[in-house]
């Protein structure tokens, strides 16, 4: 068997394609950025966090390989995106000669990621929901047209524009995972930031749990949760 690493992956022209149609489909539908810098950025979280929490190097590794696939499943729908992105995963890492019991770790990780049909049914799929949750930036408002004019009828636009800083804080020690989002309340108020990822934070929430940890929530260095 192959031992399929994550930057064989990052490399891979197959890999990228799908990333790039996933996100050119949601892009299509409006909605924020789900390319390469999210599927990343959302990789190296949920590895940190797993080895903060003292899970070892291969399961990390694992779960930076759901990270970086997890949305693919956006290619072909929206809807089940996230089941869909767990077959399609399922089929490249096994043609890649990838363990099968590797590859259907990384396959409950990404079918469960969505916080409408997820259940953090492993540590790998609790910390991929956590790290994609956390995910909430300015950078993800795509520009097109005029953005103000987007902005005042685009509630998740206006809430991603307004936040200007977003960070998981990780404490080994306390097992605590905080969200420490700053949010600039002249663009959103944090109301909205609440209308729009209640279900989110719910759902981090359980995650956190899942892994023996406790979850936080901080908005502009206010305690939230
Ligand atoms: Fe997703
Ligand atoms: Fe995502």
């Amino acid at each position: 068997m192959n031992r399929i690493t994550y930057q064989d992956l990052l490399e891979n022209k197959e890999v990228l394609t799908y990333i790039n149609k996933a996100d050119a489909q949601l892009e299509a539908m409006g909605y924020t950025e789900h390319g390469l810098r999210h599927v990343t950025w959302v990789a190296k979280r949920t590895g940190q966090i797993l080895e903060a929490l003292g899970y070892d190097t291969r399961i990390k590794e694992l779960a930076e390989i759901a990270g970086l696939l997890h949305d693919i499943g956006n290619l072909v729908n929206r809807e089940h995106h996230a089941q869909i992105g767990a077959i399609i995963a399922g089929n490249l890492l096994g043609k890649m000669g990838m363990d099968v019991e590797d590859v259907t770790d990384v396959m409950m990780a990404i079918g469960n990621h969505h916080e409408e049909d997820g259940f953090p049914s492993s540590a790998m799929s609790a910390a991929l929901i956590l790290a994609d949750k956390a995910d909430v930036h300015r950078t993800r408002v795509r520009k097109m047209g005029n953005v103000w004019e987007n902005l005042k009828v685009d509630i998740h636009d206006r809430v991603n524009f307004a936040a200007t800083s977003s960070r998981i804080l990780l404490n080994s020690q306390k097992r605590i995972v905080t969200y420490e989002i700053e949010i600039d309340t002249s663009i959103a108020p944090v109301i909205e930031f609440f209308q729009i990822f209640m279900s989110r934070v719910m759902v981090a929430h359980r995650a956190a749990k899942a892994l023996d940890a406790v979850f936080h929530l901080n908005i502009n260095h206010t305690r939230m949760i």
